[in-house]
C-alpha cells in the first residue's frame, strides 16, 4: 500500500532498518520451516478427514514455495542460508503436533493450530513487507505478498471449515468410530 511507504520514507539508508529486515527474512525462514513441520506431522497421520488432507497437502507444496522464495531473498542480500539457526524453532511446530497426537480430538486441536499458525504468518508477512519498504528493498515486495496471499487463503479456508470438520467428528464419534485424525 502506497501509505505504508510513504510513512517509512527516509529510512532505507539505516542500518538499523537493514539489520532489522534481514533478522525478519531469517525469522520468516525459520517461521516456514515450522509450518511445514506442523503440516507434514499431521498429514502422515489423516484418516478421516479426506478434504482437510488435500488442503494441507497444497498448502505444503505452496510452503515449500514460500521457503524458496525466502531463500532466493536471502541470497540476493548474500545472507548464507546454511547459517540460519531456525531448528529450535522449528521443533515447536513438531512438539505442537506431537502433542495433539495424544488427544482424542486431534483433528479439532489441530485445526484449531492451524488457524493460529496461519495468522500468525500473516501477520508476519506484512510486517516484513513493510520493512522491505522501509529498507529500501522493493523489489521483494510482490514474492513475498504472493506468499501472504497463499497464508490469507490457508487461513480463510481453516477459518470457514472449523464448524464443519467440528460437525464430521461429532458424527463419527457418534457413531463409534475413532476419527480423532
Ligand atoms: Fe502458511
Amino acid at each position: 500500500m502506497a501509505s505504508s511507504t510513504m510513512s517509512t520514507a527516509g529510512l532505507a539508508g539505516s542500518e538499523t532498518v537493514q539489520s532489522i529486515f534481514i533478522t525478519g527474512v531469517k525469522n520468516a525462514h525459520a517461521l516456514e520451516k515450522q509450518a511445514l513441520q506442523l503440516m507434514q506431522r499431521q498429514v502422515e497421520r489423516l484418516e478421516n478427514y479426506p478434504e482437510v488432507r488435500q488442503m494441507l497437502e497444497r498448502h505444503i507444496a505452496e510452503t515449500q514455495q514460500q521457503e524458496e522464495r525466502i531463500d532466493q531473498i536471502l541470497h540476493e542480500l548474500g545472507e548464507d542460508r546454511s547459517l540460519l539457526k531456525d531448528w529450535a524453532t522449528q521443533l515447536m511446530g513438531n512438539v505442537a503436533a506431537i502433542q495433539h497426537a495424544m488427544m482424542a480430538d486431534e483433528i479439532l486441536k489441530n485445526t484449531f493450530a492451524n488457524q493460529a499458525f496461519e495468522n500468525f504468518e500473516i501477520a508476519s508477512y506484512r510486517s516484513l513487507i513493510v520493512m522491505a519498504e522501509a529498507a529500501g528493498h522493493s523489489q521483494f515486495v510482490p514474492s513475498l505478498r504472493k506468499s501472504l496471499e497463499e497464508e490469507e487463503r490457508m487461513a480463510q479456508w481453516v477459518a470457514s471449515n472449523v464448524e464443519k470438520i467440528t460437525r464430521m467428528y461429532l458424527e463419527h464419534e457418534a457413531r463409534g468410530e475413532q476419527a480423532n485424525r
